[in-house]
């Protein structure tokens, strides 16, 4: 008897375990894509290096915005997803969110922006498996881990949405606010990448006006945007506008034929002939996402 309820407990303890390691994967592979990436990524050397410099630079005492621009489906995710699983650094911070995968409101936005920090910050001062904080209960908990200044952001937010008209510049004042305590309380530098910027847009109005005006002024809290849409983000990033007039600009482009035919291999898993590479690559004038599509529909050919 004694026996069957150890037994018990401990399959149920084996359950939620696994539930636990489900959500976290599947977190990784819907928010992060981290899982699959780490297998195939390809190329990219230059533009990861200088991401790596500025992180550098940003760790001495720099402030260096960024904003990466690409046609759709380039590879600007995995490149900053790429850049965020190589740091390993006590004092940086990589946080990212990726926008076009949370509901675009402000709500959306502040329960993101600090479930991310929160999380990340969370498991960079453990060695501890931390659960995701789904719930903004789950993020309460996670937040009494950390301290004082943490527990009470998260109440404040949650007291505030709970209210049926909450001021939403006040929330966004207090969401950014955050990070620069963050950062001042544990020591770190952030870098907080915002995959898919032109989506906060939609968020809020006067969202660039009260981003810029909080986050100009904190010195140890970076933006990393990403965009596809040029015309948003070249009006964004227009010289007239002084802040975003700061974000030094990197541009990505197709793979050249090197980077094709080994992203071609990668994604094959046997080799076809030079030509035949060639061929593919004239086709997708190596567009990434192109290539991979190709490769795939080789596949399946050959599978049958
Ligand atoms: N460096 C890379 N190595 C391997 N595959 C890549 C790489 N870059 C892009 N790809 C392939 O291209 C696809 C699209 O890349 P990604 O999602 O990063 O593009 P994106 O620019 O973020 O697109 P979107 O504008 O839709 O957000 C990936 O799913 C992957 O298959
Ligand atoms: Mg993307």
């Amino acid at each position: 008897m004694h026996n069957t309820i150890m037994h018990n407990t401990t399959m149920h303890n084996a359950i939620m375990h696994n539930t636990t390691m489900h959500n976290a994967i599947m977190h990784n592979l819907f928010m992060h894509k981290a899982v699959i990436q780490i297998l195939m990524f390809i190329n990219r050397t230059r533009e990861l290096a200088i991401l790596n410099r500025h992180s550098q630079s940003i760790k001495s005492g720099a402030r260096i915005n960024i904003a990466l621009f690409g046609l759709r489906r380039i590879g600007k995710t995995e490149l900053l997803l790429q850049f965020r699983n190589t740091v390993v650094d006590e004092n940086l911070l990589v946080s990212y969110i990726n926008l076009q995968k949370i509901i675009p409101d402000t709500e959306g936005f502040v329960k993101a922006y600090s479930k991310e920090l929160i999380y990340d910050i969370a498991r960079q001062n453990t060695d501890e498996y931390v659960d995701y904080p789904y719930e903004m209960e789950d993020l309460l908990i996670l937040a009494s881990k950390l301290g004082d200044m943490e527990i009470r952001h998260v109440r404040k937010l949650m007291s505030t949405l709970k209210q049926q008209e909450f001021a939403e510049d006040e929330l966004l004042g207090l969401t950014f606010d955050f990070a620069q305590k963050l950062a001042e309380k544990h020591e770190k530098k952030i870098i907080f990448i915002l995959d898919e910027f032109q989506e906060l847009l939609q968020v809020h109005s006067r969202f660039l006006q009260i981003m810029r005006s909080i986050t100009e002024k904190q010195k140890d809290v970076n933006y990393w945007i990403s965009g596809s849409v040029f015309s948003v983000f070249d009006e964004m990033l227009n010289h007239k506008n002084p802040f975003f007039g700061q974000f030094i600009r990197i541009t990505l482009e197709n793979f050249n034929r090197e980077s094709t035919h080994e992203l071609i291999d990668s994604t094959l898993g046997f080799k076809l002939t030079e030509n035949h590479k060639d061929k593919i690559y004239k086709f997708t004038n190596g567009q990434p996402h192109y290539t991979v599509v190709v490769c795939r529909k080789i596949s399946e050919q050959y599978a049958l």
